[in-house]
């Protein structure tokens, strides 16, 4: 099968592992099981039997996490390794050659270079700087032709922290519902929301309406590999059909933490961590762009672990990260991986310390540098 290198993950798989500061993630700082759980529950860990269980999720897990949506059943859900994993089994199992997806871009290009390798005739949709990274109802309708099986957009959004707004969602809603086609949103950054307002999911709002989530973004904790997809039930059963080629099962270990973290108050208080700590650097990072106005201006993020920045030095993206990393040990993602020169993408989910020295670091890096 030919398919484009997914430089986003790539580039961060060598290199964010081998700098001192990484600000090239895009979720938030992550705990460790320690911070987690309680010394009970860790208790009860040590006692967790490492079996296969289900292969769309344990039931208590998939019940609980239909309890995060309306009136939504365990068979509304299937569990999966991470969201990306959720994202996969949806394209797998919902499209074939000679269909049409309409992707709304820039986002995590994951759907996006599925469905190219698949045969699918991938229709972008850009999101634009000047009109708050949202995008243009028009063009999202002119896109759709007799073809289109799904409409494919992430809000949060990756890489800009754009949110879209209810009111938009639901015209983008009536639009689907016109021509019957499905509407997919990757929610992964739902809930980090820096004003705490979590609008509704795409599940909640349309009968063809399918959310990918899981919590390794705004829950922080992308090491224990939890997603899942909600929506309608033929939906559900396609993915699940494909699920049981790919990786069976998650991890026993991890169904265990994810059931004690999707319970209201839990899921609460991490979200509300991830939110003090996106808030804090998101300022940090306005103060900086506004004190090296002359090379750098940002949109800043409504939710999500990054902020897309764009800066005016003549270098490419690309160069001027792995100059970042050779010279100064700091790892930022270029927008190259977007397609997009000219931009950088900063983790603001990173600690305050990394963040701080990072941005100190860039600024004079590139002192002088500006067109
Ligand atoms: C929008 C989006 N979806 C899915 C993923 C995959 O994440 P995970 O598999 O850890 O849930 C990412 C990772 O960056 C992402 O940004």
């Amino acid at each position: 099968m030919d398919i484009v290198e997914f430089s986003i993950e790539r580039i961060q798989s060598l290199y964010e592992n081998t700098v001192d500061y990484n600000l090239s993630d895009s979720g938030v700082h992550p705990y460790s099981l320690r911070e987690l759980l309680s010394s009970a529950e860790i208790e009860k860990l040590l006692d967790v039997e490492l079996g296969y269980g289900w292969t769309n999720g344990g039931v208590e897990l998939r019940q609980s996490i239909s309890k995060l949506y309306e009136n939504k059943s365990t068979d509304n859900v299937i569990v999966t390794n991470g969201s990306a994993e959720a994202n996969f089994v949806l394209v797998m199992g919902m499209l074939n050659a000679g269909d049409e997806l309409v992707v709304v871009v820039p986002n995590y290009l994951q759907m996006w270079g599925w469905a190219k390798a698949l045969g699918v005739k991938v229709i972008e949709v850009p999101l634009r700087e000047e009109n708050g990274w949202l995008p243009d109802l028009d063009e999202l309708k002119s896109a759709i032709t007799a073809k289109t099986k799904m409409i494919s957009y992430c809000s949060p959004n990756n890489p800009t922290g754009s949110v879209i707004p209810t009111e938009m969602l639901t015209e983008i809603v009536n639009l689907a519902r016109q021509y019957d086609i499905y509407v997919h949103a990757d929610e992964v950054y739902k809930g980090s929301e820096l004003d705490g307002n979590e609008g509704p999911s795409i599940a909640d709002i349309y009968e063809k309406g399918i959310a990918t989530n899981g919590l390794s973004k705004a829950m922080a904790l992308p090491g224990l590999r939890v997603g899942w997809l909600c929506g309608p039930t033929e939906v559900i059963e396609r993915a699940w059909h494909c699920k049981d080629y790919t990786s069976i099962t998650t991890s026993a270990v991890s169904e265990f933490a994810a059931n004690i973290v999707v319970q209201p108050e839990k899921r609460n208080e991490i979200l509300a961590r991830s939110r003090t700590i996106l808030n804090e650097n998101v300022a940090m990072l306005d103060n900086w762009v506004k004190a090296h106005h002359e090379n750098y201006s940002c949109r800043l993020p409504q939710a999500g672990g990054m902020a897309f920045v764009r800066y005016n030095m003549g270098i490419n993206s690309t160069d001027l990260v792995h100059r970042m990393r050779e010279q100064r040990s700091i790892m930022l993602l270029p927008g190259d991986c977007y397609g997009m020169d000219g931009y950088i993408r900063i983790g603001v989910g990173a600690p305050k310390s990394h963040l701080e020295a990072g941005l100190e670091q860039l600024a004079e890096f590139t002192k002088g540098m500006n067109n």
